[in-house]
């Protein structure tokens, strides 16, 4: 069968600041969601790219991915997203042609994962897994904290999970596509990644080594890392 990725890139990045919705930002006069497509179509693997647009955006988009240079053998798909992250990925896999049977979920915001990365993912899905995660270890220690008694209190620590034992988890995320569609299909309630709607299945999800380059465009400094980045690839 044939492997595909999803991208969802209808997100607003009320986080990076005002200006276009993030995906279509620019980094280094590219705008990162061609970043993000390319570094999918890159895997050999990937036979269709599915780009979840901004709602009012998937005319804007298919004009971009018709402007900029990408890979022959890619097949490419847009569709409008939705109001969350888990419906824009839901509408993505509402698109998939039949034949399809390992889906990658990849945030346009990780513009610069490598190819490796890609590859290690669908490998392992291909290897058996239904879901694969690709994570690093974590260099700050993290706190779970209680709500402030009131506001303007400081929030009370309440544990401190061994640091060791944590991963940071990043995309793409990869799946057997029937494991992933029937996620979607039973899980409710808000959830931040694919694959903690497998884990509430009771499937098995594992992790793969991520890569610092795959990390997410959130905040303002998020672009200046992204163009050194790039800079760095160039030189
Ligand atoms: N996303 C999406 N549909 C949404 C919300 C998010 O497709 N309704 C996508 C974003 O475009 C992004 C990925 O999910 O590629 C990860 O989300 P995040 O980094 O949070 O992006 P935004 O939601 O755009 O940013 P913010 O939360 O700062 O507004
Ligand atoms: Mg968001």
């Amino acid at each position: 069968g044939r492997t595909a990725a999803v991208i969802p890139a209808a997100g607003r990045g009320v986080r990076l600041g005002p200006g276009a919705p993030k995906a279509l930002r620019a980094l280094n006069g590219t705008p990162m969601l061609i970043h993000a497509v390319r570094a999918m179509a890159a895997s050999r693997a990937v036979s269709l790219v599915v780009v979840v647009a901004p709602p009012d955006g998937a005319a804007e988009v298919k004009a971009l991915l018709d402007t900029h240079a990408l890979p022959e053998r890619t097949d490419f798909l847009v569709v409008p997203g939705g109001d969350s992250r888990q419906e824009s990925v839901k509408y993505g896999l509402d698109a998939l042609p039949p034949g399809v049977d390992i889906v990658l979920v990849h945030d346009a915001a990780r513009p610069l994962v490598p190819v490796d990365t890609v590859d290690a993912v669908i490998e392992a899905v291909r290897d058996g897994a239904p879901a694969v995660v690709p994570a690093l270890p974590l260099a700050d220690t993290v706190k779970q904290v209680e709500p402030a008694s009131e506001p303007g209190m400081p929030e009370p620590v309440v544990a401190t999970p061994e640091r060791a034992r944590l991963r940071a988890v990043q995309t793409p995320q990869g799946f057997d596509r029937a494991t992933l569609v029937r996620a979607h299909e039973t899980v409710t309630g808000n959830v931040t990644d694919d694959a903690s709607m497998v884990e509430q299945l009771g499937e098995r999800v594992v992790v793969v080594p991520g890569h610092e380059e795959a990390f997410k465009v959130t905040r303002p400094l998020d672009l200046v890392l992204a163009e050194a980045v790039l800079a760095r690839r160039r030189a």
